[in-house]
């Protein structure tokens, strides 16, 4: 037996003891990754023969062929298949679609999150999958962007609670590695437009951008994916100070960083840093990638520079043996056990995503009408119109990356999983009702007719479900967008149903914050779903029939109008209040903001002291009745605002959040401990410090609103 195949040796060991066995042509081949799809049939063999170190998007008994030939080669090294899974293994037909990132982020859970990292990872796995291109820890705060529906949202807080969740969900017991992407600042691209310059300073990426990616290190995460664009006009994949001097020796990122799609290439083909691929690759392995996610022609031209002496061999030993760690700490060269493909949309995956619908979908808007509230529908409800293009649209409601978009968009395919549309949910939790259908027009497309039609059925109903939002071609990877609102088509169709003076209940599916005011003044209920997965459209209904008491609260804020955008809730004070003269001042919805049938009242908030030194913690405490006479669940928020500080620093910044299920009529106490780094701030030397003052410490149901107390650090 070769001694790194033995398993008592700590991963590194048995790394570094195959990495000395290896010849230039197999270390090349390791730091190569290729997709089925995008290089040639002759290409496709070859590296099989070579020994490629992974794939990307192969699935099912293609990665067993690809093992079986990897084990022809002198050294057998077993490749890593990598896969956007991103919510659920959702390129795969038939595996469980759960909610989209975004979607998920509504349910403040940190154990739900945990879970579906898991179920995730079974389920890849038993399709021959090692590895997924996810969490995406991009922040959502410029909402023109396109992939808003992929983040946890607009904080970093939110989104490295939720990231680390996620990650170690995913990696429990090794069965699939994660991935945090995009590093870094991506989602802060020039004008929303993807994959542009992100005008950022390094201090605006250690405050903001670097914490996410910072928990997802600490979490153990096994991949970083090196973003696209550039910052401050410096290419991603050939930022040393980032990759290497930051993520590895900073932080001690201990895994491997593979590139995005073609960055190699890219670095000559649209960022102009090198005048061909042979030093672009030399650009991208120095500056600290170790993995090249496709750009074929890598290969070579690594094996050229090593031949000729013309790049650090440490750095590529460095890539080799980081790569054949990670590949040792998922049992892959040990006949890794993967779960039955029963495992792939089993029961309990299905029940965890119905629960994930439900803690997922958000509750904007439930007004009165004379005394009464709108929502939940009386049970008595004879007819009821569903209307709209959203109504029974699988493909808006999944959002993007499942097998519908990715890797090929596919428009004739049906999917093979189980899931409500909120039509198909109606007509299930109303058996007695009778339940009207109408389109009522496209995302897109305006309808005469169609709108004619769904007027006359609003007409005969008791109550309007109007489902509208937007679709595949307007949401997701390269669809970024200048304006914001509910198309023109859905607009008017709304504007005709309000017409009707039926109660209008609308439901939004959709991969990220439209510009919601009319909505919020015409609508008499407002249900914020996003792209809720397999089971988003059963949670909607369940929510307007009363069977479920709404929980999810807002990632991310809602503009009024799309130029009004960023909006995000942690912003610095400015003069002037921020006011455009054109429009109302403040976000139509705030981060943290959703409604449930149940209503909490804060009192009492106070501190474990007042007064304390600098790198000491604190305990804050709140307690929160449920006034009301149903059982609920609240999400309890704690902000911090740095009063006076050498640099500006957030008006309040999110430090804490915490689900507490509360019975009618109850009491909890709710307590946070304040530990000495939500105090910090990064000042104009880049360095974290706390800086002595007054801190307001605020705790409550969003961001808007809250209890506050003074904290004095000395
Ligand atoms: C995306 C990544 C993704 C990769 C592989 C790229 O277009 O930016 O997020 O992981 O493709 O599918």
């Amino acid at each position: 037996m070769e001694k790194y195949m033995d398993t008592s040796l700590a991963c590194e060991e048995r790394a570094q003891l195959l990495l000395e066995e290896m010849t230039d042509e197999e270390k090349a081949a390791q730091l190569l990754q290729i997709s089925y799809n995008a290089v040639s049939a002759e290409d496709y063999e070859r590296f099989q023969r070579l020994g490629v170190g992974s794939y990307l998007h192969v699935t099912g008994e293609e990665t067993d062929k690809l093992r079986a030939a990897a084990q022809k080669t002198r050294l057998k090294i077993p490749p890593i298949f990598g896969i956007d899974a991103i919510h659920g293994h959702a390129l795969l037909n038939g595996a469980v679609v759960f909610p989209s990132q975004l979607a998920m982020a509504c349910s403040f859970d940190r154990s739900l999150i945990y879970e579906i990292g898991r179920a995730t990872a079974l389920e890849a796995a038993a399709d021959g999958i090692d590895w997924t291109f996810s969490p995406v820890l991009c922040l959502g705060r410029d909402l023109r962007w396109g992939r808003i529906d992929e983040t946890f949202g607009e904080d970093p807080y939110l989104a490295g609670e939720m990231g680390e969740a996620i990650i170690k969900g995913y990696q429990a017991d090794n069965m699939i590695t994660a991935c945090a992407k995009h590093y870094i600042a991506y989602g802060e691209a020039t004008g929303g437009r993807d994959a542009y310059d992100s005008e950022v300073t390094e201090r605006k990426i250690r405050e903001v951008f670097l914490p996410p990616f910072e928990k997802a290190v600490r979490a153990g995460c096994g991949t970083v994916m090196t973003a696209y664009g550039s910052i401050d006009a410096s290419p991603l994949s050939a930022n040393r100070r980032m990759l290497t001097e930051i993520l590895k020796e900073e932080l001690g990122f201990e895994g491997f960083v593979v590139t995005d799609w073609e960055n190699v290439r890219s670095l000559v083909t649209k960022q102009h840093a090198a005048e061909n691929l042979k030093q672009a690759s030399k650009l991208a392995v120095e500056a600290g990638n170790d993995m090249s996610m496709n750009t074929p022609e890598f290969y070579d031209c690594l094996l050229e520079l090593m031949r000729g002496g013309e790049i650090d061999m440490a750095r590529v030993n460095d890539a080799v043996r980081r790569i054949l760690t990670v590949k040792f700490k998922l049992g892959l060269f040990d006949g890794k056990k993967r779960p039955p493909r029963g495992t792939i949309a089993c029961e309990e995956h299905k029940e965890l995503n119905l629960r994930s619908a439900r803690e997922c979908a958000v509750l904007l808007e439930n007004k009165s009408i004379g005394d009464t509230k709108v929502l939940p529908l009386s049970g008595d409800t004879k007819t009821i119109a569903v209307i709209g293009p959203n109504a029974d649209d699988i493909r808006a409601q999944y959002g993007d990356w499942t097998f519908f978009s990715h890797p090929e968009w596919k428009d004739e395919v049906e999917a093979k999983g189980d899931y409500y549309t909120v039509l198909r949910g109606i007509k299930e939790v109303f058996p007695k009702a009778e339940i009207l259908y109408g389109k009522g027009c496209g995302v897109l497309e305006a309808d005469d007719k169609a709108v004619e039609e769904a007027v006359s059925l609003a007409e005969c109903a008791d109550a309007v479900v109007a489902v509208v939002g937007d679709c595949l071609a307007i949401n997701g990877e390269y669809r970024d967008r200048a304006d914001l609102s509910l198309t023109a088509p859905q607009t008017e169709l709304l504007k005709r149903l309000k017409a009707t003076g039926k109660p209008l209940i609308a439901v939004l599916v959709n991969g990220k914050p439209l510009c919601a005011e009319w909505l919020k003044n015409n609508c008499d209920a407002l249900i914020e779903m996003f792209n809720g997965g397999d089971y988003g459209g059963l949670a909607a209904a369940e929510i307007i029939a009363g069977k479920l008491n709404p929980s999810g609260r807002l990632p991310i804020s809602f503009p009024r109008h799309s130029a009004q955008t960023p909006c995000y809730y942690n912003r610095y004070d400015g003069w002037h209040g921020g006011k455009y003269v054109d429009i109302e001042a403040g976000n139509v919805y705030d981060f943290g903001y959703g409604l449930s049938y149940s209503e909490f009242e804060y009192k009492n908030i106070r501190l474990s002291k007042t007064e304390m030194e600098k790198g000491e913690s604190v305990r804050v405490s709140v307690d929160v009745t449920n006034i009301s006479d149903i059982d609920g669940t609240e999400t309890v928020q704690l902000y911090i605002n740095d009063k006076i500080s050498s640099i500006l620093t957030p008006v309040k910044q999110l430090c804490g959040f915490e689900r507490v299920r509360i019975n009618a009529g109850d009491t909890k106490t709710v307590s946070f401990e304040i530990e000495p780094e939500a105090l910090s701030l990064v000042n104009a030397k880049c360095e974290r410090v706390i800086e002595s003052g007054v801190f307001e410490i605020m705790v409550g149901k969003n961001s808007e609103e809250y209890l506050t107390a003074e904290l004095v650090v000395k």
